[in-house]
């Protein structure tokens, strides 16, 4: 029997990383679960919904973790946390590999075998397993809605006897998958949408969703797409140019989200301090990217800036502010990555370390950090 463990995370996250859903399919593929009393609470799922799902109620961490296999959480456990589980059991999270490599090293020390979720290949076979997917599209929806009422103004255009309202204009910076979901949820708003991006192929795309496309189209451009469909750092002569274009198109915005990240660096600065100078007053940008740093350069991670009258909101985990929906898709990928490494007629784990989902996630195993992309960073 395979013992699965999930935890309540720590503060300010909302996530929870198995819902009464996904219990019961774990019990069904030949699991015992075992979740700490209150860990659904944030995200609206009851211990009596996980008990009825066939969980055992845990009242400590403590107690959920001992004799686990796995422990499946939304953010990086702490090494004591993990210290608890069986010995070379499995860990499966967003662990943000890049982040805090002291604190990674500490928790592989624990022996244990850690997952890193975000590091799930972009393949056919993973699509249901993508967390970065299913997180970023809740993600760029909130972002929008949340501008939207930040914003002090109508979103779409109405013509009544005592005049007309303009559309509001909404720019999305960075056409992944929060950028598309965004397009989408301001053209439904009604808003006048407009739309960058570095890859090539993202053109059609935002022509697809209704919204105007918006970049320097050059030779870097047409090469800006690596093997494995993210954006390529663009050369300091591009981002001059894509600058310039974007100062203008800047001045006329009422809404603007950004959403560009590049794998393992820090968020490309797309908006410059000059550039929000030339904002009009009351206009909101929403920066998704302020956890890497953000790709404004008046972004407070966490925070409101007013420069202006202009404001530049940073959230955190916007993905976490809809907890029923983000833990839900969370726990969905999961259960079917976990359902790749488990014997469902003998009922004991069964892991093909070379399967490319496994080797593509598996961040540190037997003590030590495994991972290719981790290992070059050491030498940096
Ligand atoms: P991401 O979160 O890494 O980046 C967001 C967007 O920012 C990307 O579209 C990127 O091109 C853009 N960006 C980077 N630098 C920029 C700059 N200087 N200016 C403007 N934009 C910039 O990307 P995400 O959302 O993870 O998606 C990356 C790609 O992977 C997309 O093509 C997406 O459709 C694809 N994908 C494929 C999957 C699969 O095949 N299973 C699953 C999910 C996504």
């Amino acid at each position: 029997m395979v013992t699965i463990a999930v935890t309540s995370e720590g503060a300010g996250e909302t996530r929870v990383a198995a819902t009464p859903d996904t219990v019961k399919k774990l019990i069904a593929a030949g699991c015992a679960v075992k979740v700490q009393a209150g860990a659904g609470a944030h995200s609206r799922f009851a211990d009596a919904q996980y008990q009825a799902a066939g969980a055992t109620i845990a009242a400590t961490a403590a107690e959920a973790i001992a004799d686990a296999d796995i422990l499946l959480k939304v953010r990086r456990p702490s090494a004591t946390e993990v210290r608890g589980l069986k010995a070379g059991a499995l860990v499966a999270a967003i662990l943000a590999p890049y982040d805090d490599r002291a604190d990674l090293d500490g928790l592989a020390g624990t022996g244990a075998s850690l997952f890193a979720m975000e590091f799930m290949p972009r393949i056919t076979r993973a699509q249901s397993m993508d967390v970065l997917s299913s997180q970023a599209n809740l993600a760029g929806y909130k972002a929008v809605v949340d501008a939207a009422s930040m914003f002090e103004q109508a979103v779409p255009m109405m013509m009544t006897a005592a005049g007309t309202v303009p559309a509001a204009k909404m720019f999305i910076m960075g056409v992944g998958v929060a950028g598309l979901q965004a397009i989408a949820t301001a053209r439904r708003l009604g808003a006048i949408v407009s739309a960058t991006d570095v890859r090539p192929a993202t053109k059609e795309q935002v022509a697809s969703l209704g919204a105007k496309f918006i970049a320097v189209e050059d030779d870097e451009f047409k090469q800006a797409q690596t093997a494995a469909g993210y954006a390529k750092p663009m050369s300091a002569e591009y981002q001059k140019k894509q600058a310039e274009l974007v100062t203008a198109h800047l001045k006329i915005q009422d809404v603007v989200i950004t959403t560009a990240l590049i794998p393992g660096r820090p968020a490309p600065k797309l908006i410059t301090r000059a550039m929000v100078d030339g904002m009009k007053p009351g206009a909101v940008i929403m920066d998704l990217a302020a956890e890497r740093g953000g790709n404004c350069e008046l972004t407070e991670p966490g925070k409101i800036v007013d420069h202006n009258g202009v404001r530049i909101s940073g959230p955190l985990n916007l993905a976490g502010t809809v907890p029923v929906n983000a833990s839900s898709l969370y726990a969905r990928n999961l259960l079917t990555f976990l359902e790749t490494m488990i014997d469902k007629k003998d009922k004991v784990l069964k892991i093909n370390w070379d399967d490319e989902l496994i080797k593509g996630t598996l961040v540190a195993k037997d003590g030590k950090i495994v991972h290719p992309n981790l290992m070059a960073k050491e030498g940096m």
